[in-house]
């Protein structure tokens, strides 16, 4: 691609490892209503808003409940979630991803967060890492979910920056699809067997610096 001149992360699964949390929610929910949930059944989550994660969890379980019960039933997955998040430290920083924000900041890259979580602005908080966003879009500012573009569009947008020039860093197959719906250059974080449209795939930022953005 040519000049590069904007990051958007993702959040969860990239810049910190909350899909553990959010497993533990959600088997907690299975639980109390009769049925596990595997790790595996988890990767079918990520990138997935809260409540699509909850028609997926139900469907798993083969049951169906009304709209607010499921809306009460989301609303007390995310109060056993943020008791985790309440506990977060800065020492849950993924690794490498200090270093690389170090060197965006220093060559003049542009850095924005592109995250489906409302709970972001409250993990960013807990970790310390508000302070190296420009643009922080979360599930609070978007109305559409992955895989539309929006949450990036919106990024970029308030960079104002061309999605061209920007990268995104996506963990979950839903948010490489958004990345490449919105013009953008991907990189996947994690395996390639589930990443496989990104442009490349990398197993953790601790794999990226400044020379190897010159994509
Ligand atoms: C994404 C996670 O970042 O945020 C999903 O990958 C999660 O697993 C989604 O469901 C919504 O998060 P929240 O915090 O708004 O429930
Ligand atoms: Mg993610």
């Amino acid at each position: 691609m040519g000049t590069i001149k904007a990051c958007i992360f993702d959040l969860d699964g990239v810049v910190v490892d909350t899909a553990k949390y959010h497993y533990l929610a959600w088997k907690r929910l299975a639980n109390e209503l009769g049925f596990d949930f595997t790790h595996q059944d988890n990767e079918r989550l990520k990138g997935v808003s809260r409540i699509d994660s909850l028609n997926i969890l139900l469907e798993i379980g083969g049951q169906s409940f009304t709209p607010e019960e499921k809306l009460a039933f989301a609303e007390k997955k995310n109060n056993w979630y943020t008791q985790y998040i309440d506990k977060m430290t800065p020492d849950e920083v993924l690794p490498g991803v200090l270093d690389f924000f170090e060197q965006l900041k220093a060559a003049g890259i542009k850095m924005a967060l592109g995250s489906a979580s409302k709970n972001a602005g409250y993990i960013l908080q807990k970790t310390n890492l508000t302070h190296w966003f420009d643009v922080i879009v979360d599930g609070t500012k978007t109305s559409k979910a992955k895989p539309d573009p929006e949450v990036f569009l919106l990024g970029a947008k308030g960079l104002n920056i061309s999605p061209s020039e920007c990268v995104v860093f996506e963990d979950a197959e839903a948010g490489v699809e958004a990345a490449i719906n919105a013009g953008m250059f991907c990189v996947g974080i994690g395996s390639p067997a589930i990443l496989g449209k990104a442009n490349r795939v990398i197993p953790d930022l601790f794999e990226m610096n400044l020379k190897k953005l010159d994509f």
